[in-house]
C-alpha cells in the first residue's frame, strides 16, 4: 500500500507540473473527506443522507425528515409550524427570520415554505427583518464586539428584491420595527422564528416582541437561535449574547417560556442544530391547552392469564 501510495505522490509521467500538483491536492482531499466520513458517528447515515440530499431523493418531507435538504434546521422549525397550526384548524401562519444578511436565509426559507404549503395545505407568510446596513455598533460586551463588527453583512437590497418572490422585508433597527409590526402587518399567527441578529441587545429587543396580543402567536412557537452554539472564537455562553437574551426574558416572563427541545436531543441520532432548537411556549395562550394528540390512546394489558 505504501509503495503504491509512494508511486502515486512522486511518480514521473508527461503530466505538466501544474496537472501534477492538482493530482495531488485531489488525492489529499479525497483522503481527508473520506477518513472524515468514516471516522464520523454515524458514516453510514452521512452517506445516506448527502447522496438523498444532492439527488433530491424521494419526497420533500422524507427528505427533510433525513435532514437532507439545504438549511433542514429551517425546514424544520417551518414544517413543525405548520403542522401545529393545522392540528389547531389554524389556516395561515407567519415565519420570521430576525437579521437577513445578504438573503440566502430568506430565500431558503421561501423553498421551504413553498413545499410545506404544498404538503400541508397551511398558507405560509415571511418576514424578514434588517437594518439592511449590516450591524449596528455594538452596545458592549454583551454584543461580543470580539468577534463581531459595525457594518458586517450589509445587504444588496435591489439584489434581493429582486431575488425573493413572496418574503415582506421590514427595514430598520429592530429597536423601532418591533414597536409597530402587528399593527402595520397585521401578520397570521407566528409559527417559526430564525434569530440571526447575532447580538444579545437586538435579540433581547426582538424577543420582547413576543409579549404582543396572544393572536399573534401559535402556543408554542418554533425557534432556532443562530448564534448560541459556534467556536473557541465565539465563546457563546449564558452571560452574553443571544443565550443572555433568552434567559433574561425567562427571568423576566411568568407566564411565557423560551425552553429547550429534549426531545431532539434524545434522539438516537443528534445533529448539531438540534442544540440550537428552542421552543417558545405561551403559557396562558386560549390555545395552549388544545387537546392534539391521538384521538384515543388505549394500553390494555397484554399479558392476561
Ligand atoms: C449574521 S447576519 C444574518 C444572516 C442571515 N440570517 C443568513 O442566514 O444569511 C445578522 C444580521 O442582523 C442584522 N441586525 C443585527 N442587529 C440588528 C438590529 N438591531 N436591527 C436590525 N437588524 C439587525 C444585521 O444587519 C445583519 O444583517
Amino acid at each position: 500500500m505504501f509503495a503504491r501510495l509512494k508511486k502515486r505522490l512522486f511518480a514521473t509521467h508527461p503530466l505538466t507540473i501544474r496537472q501534477r500538483i492538482w493530482r495531488r491536492i485531489k488525492y489529499i482531499l479525497r483522503i481527508k473527506q473520506l477518513s472524515k466520513l468514516l471516522f464520523a458517528p454515524h458514516p453510514l447515515l452521512d452517506i445516506r443522507m448527502r447522496y438523498v440530499h444532492k439527488h433530491e431523493i424521494g419526497s420533500y418531507e422524507y427528505r427533510l425528515g433525513l435532514g437532507a435538504v439545504d438549511r433542514p434546521h429551517y425546514g424544520y422549525c417551518v414544517y413543525h409550524a405548520a403542522e401545529l397550526a393545522k392540528k389547531l384548524g389554524i389556516p395561515r401562519i407567519s415565519v420570521v427570520e430576525f437579521g437577513v444578511a445578504g438573503g440566502n436565509g430568506l430565500v431558503n426559507l421561501e423553498y421551504h415554505a413553498q413545499e410545506i404549503e404544498k404538503c400541508l395545505s397551511v398558507g405560509i407568510d415571511i418576514y424578514g427583518f434588517d437594518t439592511g446596513e449590516g450591524l449596528p455598533k455594538p452596545q458592549d460586551f454583551r454584543d461580543l464586539p470580539y468577534h463581531w463588527k459595525q457594518g458586517f453583512f450589509r445587504m444588496d437590497v435591489p439584489l434581493l428584491e429582486r431575488q425573493l418572490k413572496r418574503s415582506n422585508l421590514v427595514f430598520g433597527d429592530i429597536r423601532e420595527t418591533s414597536v409597530n409590526f402587528f399593527e402595520r402587518f397585521d401578520p397570521a399567527p407566528i409559527g417559526a422564528i430564525m434569530h440571526d441578529f447575532d447580538y444579545y441587545s437586538s435579540t433581547l429587543s426582538a424577543l420582547q416582541m413576543l409579549e404582543g396580543d396572544e393572536n399573534y402567536f401559535l402556543p408554542r412557537v418554533f425557534n432556532y437561535f443562530d448564534d448560541i452554539a459556534g467556536s473557541e472564537i465565539e465563546m457563546y455562553c449564558d452571560y452574553t449574547g443571544e443565550r443572555l437574551a433568552i434567559n433574561e426574558f425567562n427571568g423576566q416572563h411568568e407566564d411565557i417560556k423560551i425552553a429547550d427541545a429534549y426531545y431532539l436531543l434524545a434522539r438516537k441520532v443528534v445533529q448539531p442544530w438540534y442544540h440550537q432548537i428552542r421552543i417558545c411556549h405561551f403559557f396562558k395562550h386560549s390555545q395552549y391547552n388544545n387537546f392534539i394528540c391521538k384521538e384515543n390512546e388505549q394500553r390494555p394489558l397484554q399479558h392476561v392469564t
